[in-house]
């Protein structure tokens, strides 16, 4: 049996999940579920994976070599879904070695392991500043403040090719005031000044290109209170998932790296931020997770324009479904 969303939100019948006109959530393994994809189908793997963390999240983790080795392993399959000029996006938080103020080179060895072993490109390495981060590791930052506040990610951008699609154009951050007026008033603002060299600086900068070129440091605060999400999830008495990014995250990606209609997949999805972003900008998206319950509760990210209640009962409907399979 199917149970509907209020608009285009469907059940799906097994492996538990939901669909939408333009992507698809799936119950099951990054690595059982990849491999059902076609070869260069997909434009862009956008993705935060279970972290090497020291200390377990709810649905676990592991030891900073085996995670290395683990998700290494992923390189030859999201190599053969990407399209030649497609992207993998990975997001990483960072980590101290165990018991020592010194930090780990996990991310570091990863992005080696998917160059050398995989054959991909580090097309540009960004970072994610989130300001609202809290300082940790207590031990070395608030106890013996001999390491400053960790408030970087890495986010590793790779391609199978050297010349993956991208348009900065499509994610132009607004200009400063001092850059509208300079546009306003060029010749007010610009002084003609000589290189050491005798050569004079060229004009052209006051040309208005529609905004300034972002840098490869993002700054968002993950700080998300109050949204659909958040309050589906309290109506339906349902734990937010604990380790989701800020829906900037992937919507900066997805306008920079794809067009509308392309299809984007996060394999280690989540409460499924990337694909309710890929929804909102038109794109086809996947999204796989192996906790039945993290994929229904991020049925509630969609069809923002319906009452909380009834996404709750969404939901729960799921759930029944769950609980009936593994009665039976
Ligand atoms: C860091 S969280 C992703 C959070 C997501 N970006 C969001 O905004 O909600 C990583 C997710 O990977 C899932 N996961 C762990 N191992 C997996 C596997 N082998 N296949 C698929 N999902 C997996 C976990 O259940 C967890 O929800």
């Amino acid at each position: 049996m199917l149970v509907h969303g209020p608009g285009a939100l469907k059940g799906l019948p097994f492996p538990v999940g939901y669909q939408t006109s333009l992507g698809r959530a799936t119950t099951g393994s990054a690595e059982n579920q990849i491999r059902t994809l076609p070869d260069g189908s997909v434009d862009l793997i956008f993705t935060s994976p279970p972290f090497a963390l020291q200390r377990g999240k709810s649905y676990g983790n592991m030891d900073q070599g085996e995670w290395v080795e683990w998700l290494a392993s992923f390189g030859s399959e999201f190599k053969r879904v990407l399209k030649p000029n497609g992207s993998l996006v990975l997001d990483l938080g960072g980590a101290y070695q165990k018991g020592l103020p010194i930090r780990s080179l996990a991310n570091f060895r990863l992005l080696l392991r998917f160059c050398d072993d995989h054959g991909m490109h580090l097309a540009e390495d960004f970072y994610w500043f989130n300001p609202a981060k809290l300082p940790s590791p207590i031990e070395w930052v608030n106890k013996r403040k001999i390491r400053v506040k960790d408030a970087v990610n890495h986010l590793w951008w790779l391609s199978p090719s050297t010349a993956p699609k991208a348009d900065v154009r499509k994610v132009l951050t607004p200009y400063s005031d001092r850059m509208k007026r300079l546009l306003a008033k060029p010749d007010e603002f610009f002084s003609p000044k000589t290189r050491p060299s005798g050569h004079a600086v060229a004009r052209g900068f006051e040309k208005d290109n529609g905004g300034s070129i972002p840098p490869n440091l993002l700054q968002f605060s993950n700080t998300e209170s109050n949204t659909p999400y958040l309050r589906r999830c309290k109506t339906a008495h349902i734990t937010p998932h604990p380790a989701r990014f800020p829906e900037g995250l992937p919507d900066f990606f997805i306008r920079f790296l794809t067009d509308p209609d392309d299809l984007v997949l996060d394999p280690f999805s989540g409460s499924n931020t990337t694909g309710s972003v890929a929804e909102k900008l038109g794109r086809r998206w996947l999204a796989f997770d192996t906790m039945e319950e993290y994929v229904i509760s991020s049925s509630l990210r969609f069809e923002n324009d319906a009452p909380d209640e009834e996404m709750a009962r969404f939901a729960h409907g799921l759930y029944n479904k769950r609980a009936q399979r593994s009665a039976a």
